[in-house]
């Protein structure tokens, strides 16, 4: 099992950062989801993080950065990025930006396009981290591929096992949902990827609509390869906007309303709140993902804002598509 590191100690932040200054992976924790960390600028060390999560090398990484002008120095900013990175840094949105002629970062983290997906974590802890590794963090979630994202030091050490040295726990993350990603084609703005950041705050903040490419991105690898339709699956059936349960089902409830019979609930958010419900939300699949029960039922979650992300993601989990 990989060693954790229960606190954000300064000894423990300069042991990580030091293992990523000698080209090795740390798992540490964002306001989103953990991620499994490396030397964006090392080619060998980004390698890395492909093979520990067994990920398929065409899909690109998002890397982290300590600041916004730390960020900048990698990408072509435009208008926009600029009043969203002011608004929403440090924080859960990702922008998938030009690469600068002289960008430090390793072309596998764009896996081949001209683009890099940057982002600064809200998370003082892991800005800290960051900060002393010296070195932008190219970070995808830290799971298997394909697997139930991570929200805790456990999640990651159950999933990654031995593929990982280091993990430093912040306890569970506040967020529980990976971060918004927009990208820019002829300077307009789009979404890649529904996330922690509602899409209608973005456009409220820009004063226009955001053209919708998450459903492109799942067959155009050019858009968003890391889209791929089942992702986040766990290892049993999950059927979606469940009123009714089946036998040997467990279920994931939202709301009042619960249906009875289920081997197993455990409710979102009782209250119906969606920030709620998106924070418990891979907490839980972990928790149900078990052979103990024949599937995992899921009562309707409302289609606006946090809910869009929440059903994507389960959208994908239930999918039977590779
Ligand atoms: O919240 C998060 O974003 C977490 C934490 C650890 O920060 N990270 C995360 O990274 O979810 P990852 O690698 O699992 O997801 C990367 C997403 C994928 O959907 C990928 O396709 C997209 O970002 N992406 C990355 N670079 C891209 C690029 N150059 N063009 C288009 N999409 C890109
Ligand atoms: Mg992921």
């Amino acid at each position: 099992m990989p060693e954790i590191l229960s606190s954000f100690a300064q000894e423990n932040i300069k042991r990580a950062a030091s293992l990523i200054r000698a080209g090795r992976l740390v798992a540490f924790p964002t306001e989103t989801v953990y991620g499994l960390g490396a030397d964006a600028t090392s080619d060998t060390a980004v390698a890395k993080i492909f093979q520990a999560k067994n990920r398929p090398d065409f899909n690109p990484l998002i890397v982290h950065y300590h600041s916004r002008d730390a960020a900048f120095a990698d990408v072509e900013r435009n208008d926009i990025a600029l009043t969203l990175a002011r608004k929403f840094w440090p924080g859960s949105l990702t922008l998938v930006l030009k690469r600068k002629p002289d960008c430090r970062v390793s072309l596998l983290c764009s896996a081949g396009l001209d683009t890099l997906a940057v982002r600064v974590p809200d998370l003082a802890d892991a800005r800290e981290f960051i900060r002393q590794a010296g070195t932008p963090l190219a970070a995808p979630s830290a799971n298997r591929s394909c697997g139930i994202s991570p929200t805790s030091a456990e999640h990651v050490a159950s999933s990654l096992d031995n593929n990982v040295e280091l993990i430093l726990d912040g306890g569970a993350c506040k967020a529980g949902l990976e971060s918004t990603v927009i990208g820019f084609f002829n300077s307009q703005p789009h979404i890649l990827r529904h996330g922690a950041i509602a899409r209608e705050k973005i456009e409220e903040e820009l004063k226009l609509k955001l053209t919708d490419l998450t459903a492109v991105a799942d067959n155009q690898a050019h858009h968003s390869p890391g889209q791929m339709l089942k992702h986040y699956a766990p290892d049993i059936p999950i059927r979606l906007n469940a009123l009714h349960i089946k036998p040997g089902e467990a279920l994931i409830a939202f709301g009042s309303n619960v249906p009875a019979g289920a081997e197993k609930t455990v409710n979102l958010s009782p209250s119906g709140d969606l920030a709620e419900a998106a924070a418990n939300l891979f907490k839980t699949m972990h928790l149900l993902n078990s052979n103990k029960y024949e599937g995992i039922a899921v009562m309707p979650i409302p289609e606006y804002g946090l809910g869009i992300a929440i059903n994507d993601r389960l959208r994908r989990a239930s999918s039977t598509a590779v």
